[in-house]
């Protein structure tokens, strides 16, 4: 039943479904490989298709009510040991991911954290009381609400959070008596199966998760249209998140969407320039730029933009770019070498639309960086808000400078993008600070501190094109995969 804890090159995975690892019907694979050396193969994985699919949403409604039936501090029960597994495994899953996507170790390790975390959190959750009860208009009349689950939840998710956010979204699914079938990405596998592997050895019943890889759209599209699936949730781009909330809303089927972001970092006049300088590098190049929470856009006040662009050129300059494997290294690479192309063409844009590149712009290619998706720390200015790389999210280590000369011009142009995820202040002004609060149009904001770096009891996700309005993570975080239930109940006393 469990899989082989290490990892040797070459070793096919298999899908997970209804507690057995199984082959594609289709007998398909693909590879997957690591960024930092692209000839070493991290794994082969099942090319799953629609019967594949459909096996997995078999499983999962078998298995949903006997587990919805089981007690909620039971549920609880096994995420806590899952979070005390993945506790002891920590540095062999961190290990893992850091050559399957190229993550440094010090992140990977975050990432891994994070899953702890939200098992530890959402495990509390199943004795805690999930409704209200409320006073009734009427004499002899008892009102409350209780949640239930919604069936089977279908889980999309993305490669640059390969534990933590198949995690975050699966755990308070389960919590809340669901199935759940998880479709992880295909540069990312192996970190979903393995979760697989810890809630299995944690004590989940057979069929109440299922995982199985595969190509995306074909993937993603048979599971948000399948009848049998109560709710998706994906985090990706915005153009994947428009087209299965297109399918699911066909069907009515709820959909929750955490998608792109443009995220901004303001430097007002009075910023304390070291700490806006360390968060800037640390928003825009952590995880290699490739967060949805990633900083992107850096809008400047005039009168300490020379200071502070020189400063933050030498610092990205000073980043030592590699495989995150090497305790040294600070940058990794980019997931793969499709991304360093698109990342590239930022490049070609900016200076096509006449911003002036101060640093980077350069795929890293030579000598130990020739295997690798490797690309320099990137910093244009004089960037204008209507340019295509003031705009569009660009999901790697590039940043745009653009200066103002107020407040209120900042925050037009923070508030310019079609997304509206996560966003950071400098200022020492606590006027200014509450103002700020009321103005920006973001999910998340941060006061002189990186626009990356989340903490899971909080809700997370956007506004505008970030999302579709739902919120992860949190105290509502369980409620997000049930369906609410009003009850009435009558007592009348007969004379
Ligand atoms: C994402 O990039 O998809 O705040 C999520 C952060 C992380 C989550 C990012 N905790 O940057």
């Amino acid at each position: 039943m469990s899989q082989s804890h290490a990892t040797e090159q070459g070793h096919v995975y298999q899908n997970f479904i209804g507690g057995q690892w199984r082959a594609s019907r289709g007998g398909e694979t693909f590879v997957s490989t690591n960024p930092a050396h692209t000839s070493e193969v991290i794994g082969y994985y099942q090319k799953s298709t629609a019967a594949d699919l459909d096996d997995a949403v078999e499983a999962a409604s078998k298995a949903q009510p006997g587990w919805a039936a089981t007690p909620a501090p039971e549920r609880g029960e096994v995420l806590l040991r899952t979070a005390l597994l993945l506790e002891q495994r920590k540095e062999e899953l961190a290990t893992l991911m850091t050559r399957e996507m190229g993550k440094i170790l010090k992140e990977t390790r975050g990432d891994v954290q994070t899953a702890i975390d939200v098992a530890k959190f959402i495990a509390g959750e199943g004795r805690r009381a999930e409704g209200e009860t409320l006073p009734s208009g009427m004499r002899n009349k008892f009102c409350m609400t209780i949640r239930q689950p919604l069936g089977v939840v279908g889980i999309i998710t993305p490669w640059n959070f390969p534990l933590a956010i198949p995690a975050w979204k699966t755990f308070p699914a389960l919590m809340a008596g669901n199935a759940v079938v998880l479709k992880p990405a295909s540069d990312t596998p192996l970190l979903a199966l393995k979760l697989a592997e810890v809630l299995n050895e944690a004590g989940l019943p057979e069929g109440v998760l299922n995982v199985i890889t595969g190509p995306g759209g074909s993937l993603g599209d048979a599971l948000a249209s399948h009848k049998r699936v109560s709710m998706i949730s994906l985090t990706g781009s915005t153009e994947v998140g428009r087209r299965v909330a297109g399918i699911c809303g066909r069907d009515l089927r709820r959909c929750a969407l955490e998608l792109g972001g443009k995220n901004a970092v303001i430097v007002l006049e009075d910023a304390d320039l070291d700490l806006a300088i360390e968060s800037v590098v640390w928003g825009a190049f952590g995880t290699t730029g490739q967060r949805c929470t990633a900083t992107s856009r850096v809008i400047v006040h005039k009168a300490v933009l020379p200071e502070f662009s020189d400063r933050l050129v030498a610092a990205a300059e000073k980043l030592i770019v590699g495989d995150g494997l090497d305790p040294q290294i600070e940058m990794g690479p980019l997931v793969n070498m499709g991304r360093v192309k698109a990342v590239h063409e930022y490049t070609e844009i900016g200076r096509q639309e006449g911003a002036k590149l101060l640093t980077g712009g350069a795929r890293l290619s030579d000598g130990a960086y020739e295997e690798g998706a490797f690309y320099q720390p990137t910093i244009f200015t004089d960037v204008l808000p209507e340019m295509r790389i003031a705009s569009e999210e660009v999901f790697g280590p590039f940043i745009s400078l653009l200066p103002i000369s107020s407040y209120e011009e900042a925050v037009q142009i923070a508030n310019s993008t079609r997304y509206g995820l996560s966003t950071s202040v400098f200022t020492e002004s606590s006027r200014l600070t509450f103002r700020a609060m009321r103005d920006i149009e973001t999910g998340l904001l941060y006061f002189n501190a990186p626009t990356t770096g989340a903490e899971i009891h909080l809700p997370f996700g956007g506004t505008k094109e970030s999302g579709n309005g739902h919120r992860e993570l949190g105290s509502g975080a369980v409620d997000e995969f049930s369906e609410l239930k009003s009850i009435f109940v009558s007592y009348p006393t007969r004379p």
